[in-house]
């Protein structure tokens, strides 16, 4: 089966590319892709798979049945959004919509995810389970997971496979992670109220500007004192404001910033612990707090089962040398972990790095791809599903 994936693959190389490259120079930003989406849905209908547009707003599902007659689903997640950013590539397909970049490689994603589509819908013997391919709008603002399961992409899903470009993994390989691949990413907003006053006379008024600092390094301390090292969190305070002269004590300051962590345990407990501390420093001088923590996505973690099949699957089509085992998570933010709250997953990097020719990072202007690393994607996400329904 693997050697016909493999021919598949090779056959449809130039189709894909052709594909890639019309998504690339057509993007859409987050919860607009409407153009995508109907490109989507008409590739998919071309190849014969049912497809509905409209799905989580802008997002397109696909939908291949096996020989099974219980309602079993593997689910494929690709992403389909671009970013606010003007191109600055030479290419010769680089983006027609002025200031739209596919400039984190959503663009392969998708192509990525009508493959590996046209190859399993190709086979002679049937899968025995399902497989829905879920092209998902607006990843970059962490909103359109949250709208495609909402509107029930997750029902009977038991298994979820989804990949993201990497530009320091070379064209042609794959990383595998076990274990969390991303950080769950959470924003905070506090407002210390203190009472105003003259700037001589401090012990007459309760100085917003000076606690909001005590809290501040009360927190960065209490993380390197009171969290478990090995579990990390980064907590950055980005924004602060407050104050009207200098010879006048704050009444209110503002803070905002984003906490980041990799243990589920810890994550859970994040706005609590830092309730109980913002709360307890502005007891000791007198102030009021607002606090309004706002949960974003959970970390991504890779379930053990599902990333040992993909490794095996990644190993077998690919060859070792091809297949690097990733000794570190990143503290990025990634909405696939949304799915993962109904059904377990795993996510590998797709490397998209090209030889001999700078690779810029994910976000810049001047992104380009390794575009042979289409088919290492549909090769692996092909296999590893065919391994899955041949295995459960
Ligand atoms: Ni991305």
């Amino acid at each position: 089966m693997l050697a016909r994936i493999q021919e598949l693959g090779v056959t449809l190389a130039p189709r894909l590319i052709e594909i890639r490259r019309h998504i690339h120079s057509h993007p859409e930003l987050s919860g607009q892709e409407h153009q995508t989406a109907a490109y989507v849905a008409g590739v998919l209908a071309f190849c014969g798979i049912r497809a509905t547009e409209g799905v989580g707003k802008t997002g397109v599902i696909g939908e291949l049945k096996g020989s099974s007659n219980e309602s079993r689903w593997l689910a494929i997640r690709t992403d389909m959004d671009a970013l606010p950013i003007q191109e600055r590539t030479n290419l010769e397909f680089a983006s027609k919509n002025q200031g739209v970049m596919h400039a984190c490689g959503h663009d392969i994603h998708t192509t990525v995810g009508l493959g590996t589509a046209m190859i399993l819908s190709q086979l002679e013997e049937k899968l025995s389970g399902h497989v829905r391919f879920l092209f998902q709008p607006a990843e970059e603002i962490a909103q359109g997971a949250r709208w495609m399961i909402a509107d029930g992409v997750m029902k009977d899903v038991e298994a979820i496979l989804g990949l993201h470009v990497f530009p320091t993994i070379p064209g042609g390989s794959v990383g595998i992670r076990h274990g969390a691949l991303t950080a769950a990413a959470d924003d905070l907003e506090l407002i210390v109220m203190g009472e105003s006053g003259h700037g001589a006379r401090p012990h007459e008024a309760i100085d917003a500007i000076w606690i909001a600092s005590q809290i501040i390094t009360t927190l960065q301390q209490a993380i390197s004192r009171t969290q478990n090292p090995l579990r990390p969190v980064v907590l950055t305070i980005g924004q602060i404001s407050g104050g009207r002269a200098s010879n006048v004590i704050a009444d209110r300051v503002k803070l905002s910033g984003t906490v980041r962590s990799l243990h589920p345990e810890t994550h859970e407990k994040l706005p609590a612990w830092i309730e109980q501390i913002v709360a307890s420093v502005c007891q000791t001088y007198g102030a009021k707090y607002e606090l309004n923590y706002k949960r974003g996505v959970p970390g991504v973690q890779n379930d053990p089962k599902l990333t040992q099949l993909l490794e095996a699957a990644a190993l077998e089509a690919l060859g070792r040398s091809q297949v690097q085992i990733l000794p570190e998570p990143s503290l990025g933010a990634e909405d696939f972990s949304m799915y993962l709250e109904h059904a377990p997953g795993t996510m590998f990097r797709l490397g998209v790095g090209l030889k001999d020719q700078p690779n810029y990072p994910l976000h810049h202007p001047q992104f380009e791809v390794d575009e042979s690393a289409i088919i290492t994607g549909v090769v692996t996400l092909a296999y590893a599903t065919w391994q899955y329904w041949k295995q459960n």
